[in-house]
């Protein structure tokens, strides 16, 4: 099957990709106001479902877009996408739906937009070899907890690292490191797993939380704290991580080795427990 014939969803139907279809009136084309979510599926399971839908429902509250379906209605809208013969991942999407003409205030009424659709997940070789990342001034709003579509910010910085040959823009403000373009950012400084901690500077990542479970069940010493950029210069390991990537080595930062200029020891455990942690799931 081709790309554009598989099955999505959008708005109660199921329909090819290539007819699935929204108005040029949706406030998500016209303002990017919406929210999304990137869901793993390991052979048909959804990896931290609960987790994902309880971020998804926190950005549609912070964005004042109000749809309470149940885990079963996300269930039955989900499952029917997967092929449970492969890793894949659902990408979810929520905007406020059509209004009557374009205007900055929401509308008086408006219906969600809901669309969702699956790809299969690539394995990212970077995770093999390790990845070059860069520090970029982190340009983006202040609502960075909130998983909106409107990611002008993030594309622009994302390319730019990736015209510099980098896989990941590592962001910073006022001196200390907030995460990716793309990702959430774990440093190993001085033998401790550090990760900056939950504010609405950065976005609470799935795949972050599932990593400081698994450290803190296996005695990693391990801190949710500032990272300077000038500590961040000096760790012995970095890693970026996502649904998508899972956990990935930065090897060099800013055209400098990090530790060793190899996926470093701490990296290659976490990995281990990630992927055992996935199989028993
Ligand atoms: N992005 N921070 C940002 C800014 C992100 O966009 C992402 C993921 C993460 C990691 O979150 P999680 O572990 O829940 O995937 C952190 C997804 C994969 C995307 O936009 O495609």
């Amino acid at each position: 099957m081709s790309e554009q014939d598989k099955k999505v969803y959008l708005n109660g139907e199921y329909l090819p990709l290539s007819s699935a279809n929204v108005s040029v009136l949706d406030r998500g084309f016209l303002f990017g106001d919406g929210v999304y979510e990137v869901i793993p599926s390991y052979c048909g399971d959804l990896f931290r479902l609960q987790d994902h839908l309880d971020r998804l429902q926190a950005s549609m509250a912070r964005i004042r877009l109000q749809l309470d379906y149940t885990l079963q209605q996300w269930l039955d809208i989900l499952l029917p996408l997967l092929d449970s013969s492969k890793d894949q991942y659902i990408y979810l999407q929520v905007t406020r739906g059509v209004a009557p003409k374009r205007d900055h205030a929401f509308p008086a009424e408006s219906v969600p937009t809901v669309f969702a659709m699956c790809s299969d997940i690539q394995a990212f070789a970077g995770v093999k070899t390790g990845v070059k990342a860069m520090t970029i001034e982190d340009s983006r709003w202040e609502m960075c907890d909130v998983k909106a579509t409107t990611l002008l910010a993030n594309v622009l910085l994302r390319q730019q690292a990736v015209e510099q040959g980098c896989a990941e823009a590592i962001l910073h403000r006022k001196g200390y490191v907030t995460e990716g373009a793309a990702s959430n950012l774990f440093a190993v400084i001085d033998g401790m797993l550090i990760t900056p901690e939950k504010t609405a500077e950065i976005l609470p990542g799935i795949t972050r939380q599932v990593i400081l479970e698994l450290a803190r069940d296996n005695d990693f010493q391990l801190a949710e704290e500032i990272i300077s950029l000038d500590a961040l210069a000096m760790a012995s390991e970095i890693w970026i991580t996502s649904s998508t990537r899972e956990i990935v080595p930065v090897i060099e930062l800013d055209g400098k080795q990090v530790g060793e200029g190899v996926p470093g020891p701490l990296f290659n455990k976490m990995n281990e427990l990630f992927q055992a942690y996935k199989q028993k799931l």
